[in-house]
């Protein structure tokens, strides 16, 4: 047994925030937590923050089916870069992560990867909104949230149907939630457009979409939550009424949570004024009235989580026109420093909606985001909140480059990674 000694930083978790080192073995638990710690190795965590390792609910790795774009093994390589411990892989790959054969795939594929990658799995075969997936049976391999995400799911009755069915599913999971995350976007009001419909898409001659398109189907599946009793868990919510009603259904005692997307608190649709398809996404980059909403539903709980929605996309396909280009822009490698340098809100917020929260929203409590006691899971992040960088696309881990935030100055970043006892990341370099 190869025991690893985190020293010198300020340990925080759910319980709280002490000074203290942390001792973990190679077998994957924490040994000890306390002052005056040593291990067979040493790692410095002076003047970092020592959390369990953030936990992203929605990202896109490609595979199977564009691995040209990004890999399971990039794409964890690039989330431990971003201190995270484990990812929710988005089920939109080609083929769809719809049925058994293919969620085996991605999860023998996640098997050796230096950050723990879970499937989703689509709530429609093919994601076409047709049908349900075989819920059941997924849910035996291990998914326990189901989403169409990249678009969401229009037929009213089968969003009932899919609901009341994942209510039943709960005594296949050893009792762990099953989530129906939606994409909220009503296409009859989507399609065709390219940006948020307003002052800018105007300007530009650019189609838009309007808040409307995404608080329709808010309102639907809240309508829905309240019917069934089954959790909705609300994906990259981005416009004020969103916000406000997520707040209401909350307080109305009603089974719902929701993420926020860190490119919709610090980016906007005026970010879209060169054409340039880097800051095309779905749901479109809003006003500054809706950032300044979703920072405030993060900053008073209504937004129970930040999720990166990382999309890349190869160069190729994002240099085309802005109507032509794929929506979507990375995010595992700055999600941390986004988050850090654009809210307001203490450290132990954030680290709550980076870890700890997402962790109980997709039953991954088990294993990520509880609190760092002797003998609880090593799966850390060792974060520096205020060393500064620039941003780089070429510089990422991804096999993309599409980061809206090329050049950006930010603050706060990992420094080294704890997975399974293992450092996967040591001084800001993935270690395989
Ligand atoms: O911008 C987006 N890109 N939004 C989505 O919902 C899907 C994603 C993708 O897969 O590229």
């Amino acid at each position: 047994m190869t025991t690893t000694a985190i020293k010198g930083g300020t340990v925080i978790d759910q319980t709280g925030t002490r000074r203290a080192d942390v001792l973990v073995t190679d077998d994957g638990t924490v040994l000890a937590v306390g002052e005056g710690l040593d291990g067979d190795r040493t790692l410095d965590a002076t003047d970092c923050v020592v959390s369990p390792g953030l936990v992203d609910l929605h990202v896109h790795l490609r595979q199977p089916g564009k691995e040209e774009a990004e890999t399971i093994e990039t794409g964890a390589r690039g989330a431990a870069l971003g201190g995270f411990t484990s990812v929710v892989a988005m089920p939109n790959t080609t083929p769809a992560m719809d049925c058994a054969s293919v969620v085996r795939e991605v999860i023998d594929l996640a098997a050796d990867t230096i950050c723990d990658v879970r499937p989703s799995a689509a709530i429609t075969v093919g994601r076409d909104g047709e049908s349900l997936t075989p819920m059941a049976e997924l849910v035996k391999l291990g998914v326990r949230i189901f989403t169409d995400d990249g678009t969401g799911v229009q037929d009213d009755r089968l969003m009932r149907t899919a609901l009341e069915y994942a209510g039943s599913l709960a005594h296949l999971s050893g009792g762990q939630p099953i989530v129906l995350a939606q994409h909220c976007e009503v296409n009859a009001l989507s399609e065709g457009t390219y940006m948020h419909e307003g002052e800018w898409s105007s300007r530009l001659g650019i189609p838009g979409q309007p808040s409307e398109s995404e608080e329709l189907m808010v309102m639907r599946d809240i309508a829905l939550a309240r019917l069934t009793g089954t959790r909705v868990h609300f994906q990259h919510m981005s416009t004020a009424g969103s916000v406000a009603m997520i707040r209401a259904a909350k307080a109305a005692g009603l089974p719902v949570t929701a993420e926020a997307a860190t490119h919709h608190f610090c980016l906007t649709d005026a970010c879209c004024a060169d054409y340039d398809p880097l800051f095309k996404v779905h749901p479109p980059l809003r006003t500054d009235a809706d950032v300044a909403a979703v920072k405030e539903g993060l900053a008073d709980g209504t937004i129970d989580a930040i999720a990166t929605d990382h999309a890349p996309h190869t160069p190729q396909d994002k240099e085309r026109t802005f109507a032509d280009a794929p929506p979507g822009m990375l995010g595992l490698e700055t999600a941390f420093a986004i988050a850090n340098t654009h809210l307001d809100i203490p450290i132990e917020s954030l680290l709550a909606a980076m870890s700890w929260r997402p962790a109980a929203i997709a039953g991954l409590q088990a294993d990520h985001g509880g609190p760092i006691v002797e003998g609880s899971p090593a799966n850390l992040a060792i974060i520096d909140p205020n060393t500064t960088w620039t941003v780089s696309g070429d510089a990422m881990a991804s096999r993309s480059n599409n980061t809206p935030y090329e050049g950006m100055a930010v603050r706060g970043r990992t420094r080294h990674t704890i997975l399974k006892g293992e450092a996967v990341v040591i001084d800001g370099e993935a270690q395989r």
